[in-house]
């Protein structure tokens, strides 16, 4: 049942109110509350290791923590674009950034931190991870990025979805929010131009995060931080 294909209007709310449709539409909201689920899953786990960490250290390696859920049309759109057919399985099987939680750190060395800890919880599966710190992608973006498996507990079992965790520093978070708020068309004469002022920003900012680290750490060593 989960291979029938939805068209466009499932997505957009508009579907015509068969039968078959319907209870589609029921098992996407199911499918919904899932990933809702396993959000709260990973964010308890991100906020219980702050808690933890903030009690031996003084200090949070976690700054804050968003998270959000794909829009349907979003959802339908990715499918398309991938070349996937557009069914409840396509969603859950083909598709690892329905559930998305972004965490940002104050220091480099704790997006490590938190995604070592994180990886290492005997419930939480590593399905895929990219460093966009120790390789950037050509425009300057810098991330680490894992999709992990957690198990979420219904009446009915257990099911275990994919969520996609975005982890970088306050800094990195300034860039690639600015420059998601750029619209800048990527066909246009200067498009070389626009992306190499932006990458030497980033370069700029990744220079400051290594530096913060660095003070940090020498005061660190030596004593010289406040515990209060
Ligand atoms: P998507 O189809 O975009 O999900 O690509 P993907 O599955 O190959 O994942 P990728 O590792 O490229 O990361 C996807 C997500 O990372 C995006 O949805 C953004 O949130 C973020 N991201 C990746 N590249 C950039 C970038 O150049 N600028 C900004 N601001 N965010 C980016
Ligand atoms: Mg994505």
């Amino acid at each position: 049942m989960n291979n029938i294909v939805l068209g466009e209007d499932f997505f957009s709310g508009v579907a015509s109110e068969n039968g078959e449709l319907i209870q589609q539409k029921n098992k996407f909201e199911d499918i919904m509350v899932w990933y809702r689920c396993a959000i709260r899953e990973v964010r308890t786990k991100l906020e219980v290791l702050n808690d933890e960490y903030q009690n031996n250290h003084d200090r949070n390696p976690i700054d804050n923590i968003k998270a959000r859920i794909k829009t349907p049309m979003s959802i339908y759109e990715k499918l398309i674009r991938r070349n996937f057919p557009v069914t409840l399985d396509s969603i859950l099987f083909k598709m690892h950034d329905v559930a998305g939680i972004r965490v940002i750190c104050p220091f480099l060395d704790d997006i490590y931190t938190v995604a070592d800890a994180l990886i290492a919880q005997d419930d939480i599966h590593l399905i895929q991870l990219k460093d966009y710190i120790k390789e950037p992608k050509p425009n300057g973006y810098r991330s680490l990025h894992l999709v992990v498996e957690v198990p979420i507990f219904l009446s009915t079992g257990k099911k275990l979805m994919k969520v996609e965790v975005q982890i970088r520093t306050i800094a990195m978070n300034f860039w690639a929010s600015l420059e998601h708020q750029i619209h800048y068309k990527k066909d246009q004469e200067d498009v070389e131009d626009v992306v190499a002022q932006l990458t030497e920003c980033a370069n700029i900012i990744s220079q400051t995060d290594a530096k913060m680290q660095e003070i940090r750490l020498q005061l660190e060593a030596e004593g010289k931080l406040r515990m209060d």
